[in-house]
């Protein structure tokens, strides 16, 4: 093992824990009932579909996750880690804490029943649309603008919602990840912080521990300092280990927009 590996397998202070590894091993070392919202964008399941239908993405984009060997699982193993994951997320959170997890519209029905089977109520499925995808092949299709996000309470029906009394819709909109959060290094399928921080406000506490088991670039990490919640991190790519532990550290608690609307007007 390299010293690089040895620096990057573990990084912690009191509000920050950030793991290098298999998120199922890792989950399986924390303590039941120790986490108050887990915010995740797992693997979709989407590689070998996008290679079987030859889209030819990756000659239209370097960086195409479908080339990235993060989300190569046959359908069925893909549902056996997603059924450890729900084993491991029940575990670990607490009563009535919040999941929301990120999903291609085309998986969300099998993870809904995967995560009923381990207790979780089912709430709902959102809809996040990207008001500036890149128009790939836009004489010859509909234009892939939208994913979903699902939203469960475990092991109960309600949890903490910090609406402050305002409605706030299943349908959120916001632009691509703007370039300023990609400074320590791109990651194929990194989200926008705020699009973190609208679920991390309403659904959490100052002071309360947020995890996210598939971290990539650290998106969840940034918005936790920034919102003053703690952060448990896990990702198994050691480059995108690295490029997200240096840009949590970097980051500051600060005031940030947390409303999406806000950030469209
Ligand atoms: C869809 S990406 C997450 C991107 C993230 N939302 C962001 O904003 O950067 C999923 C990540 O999960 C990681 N991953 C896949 N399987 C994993 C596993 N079993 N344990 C830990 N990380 C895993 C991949 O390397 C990838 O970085």
């Amino acid at each position: 093992m390299t010293k690089r590996m040895v620096v990057a397998m573990e990084l912690q202070d009191d509000r920050v824990r950030l793991y290098n590894g298999d998120c199922i091993e890792k989950m399986k070392q924390l303590a039941p009932k120790s986490i108050d919202l887990i915010i995740t964008d797992p693997p979709y399941n989407l590689g070998n579909f996008m290679r079987d239908r030859q889209t030819n993405l990756l000659k239209m984009r370097k960086n195409f996750f479908g080339a990235a060997g993060w989300d190569d699982l046959d359908f069925l193993d893909w549902v056996e880690h997603m059924n450890q994951f729900f084993e491991q997320a029940h575990r670990i959170l607490k009563d009535r804490g919040a999941m929301i997890i990120f999903m291609s519209l085309i998986r969300v029905e099998t993870l809904v029943e995967l995560a009923s089977k381990h207790k979780f109520y089912y709430k709902t499925t959102g809809i996040w649309h990207k008001l500036n995808p890149m128009p790939r092949n836009m004489n010859l299709h509909f234009i892939n603008s939208v994913e979903g996000w699902i939203y469960f309470i475990n092991n109960g029906k309600t949890g903490t919602f910090n609406n402050q009394n305002k409605a706030i819709h299943d349908f959120i909109e916001t632009g691509a990840t703007p370039a300023s959060e990609k400074k320590y290094g791109s990651h194929p399928t990194q989200k926008p912080e705020i699009l973190y921080s609208h679920f991390i406000d309403i659904l959490s506490n100052k002071d309360e521990v947020v995890l996210d088991p598939f971290m990539g670039s650290g998106t969840a990490g940034v918005v936790c300092k920034q919102l003053a919640r703690k952060f448990i991190g896990i990702e198994f790519n050691e480059q995108y280990f690295i490029n997200a532990s240096n840009r949590i550290n970097a980051t500051m608690e600060q005031k940030v927009v947390t409303d999406i609307k806000e950030t469209r007007r």
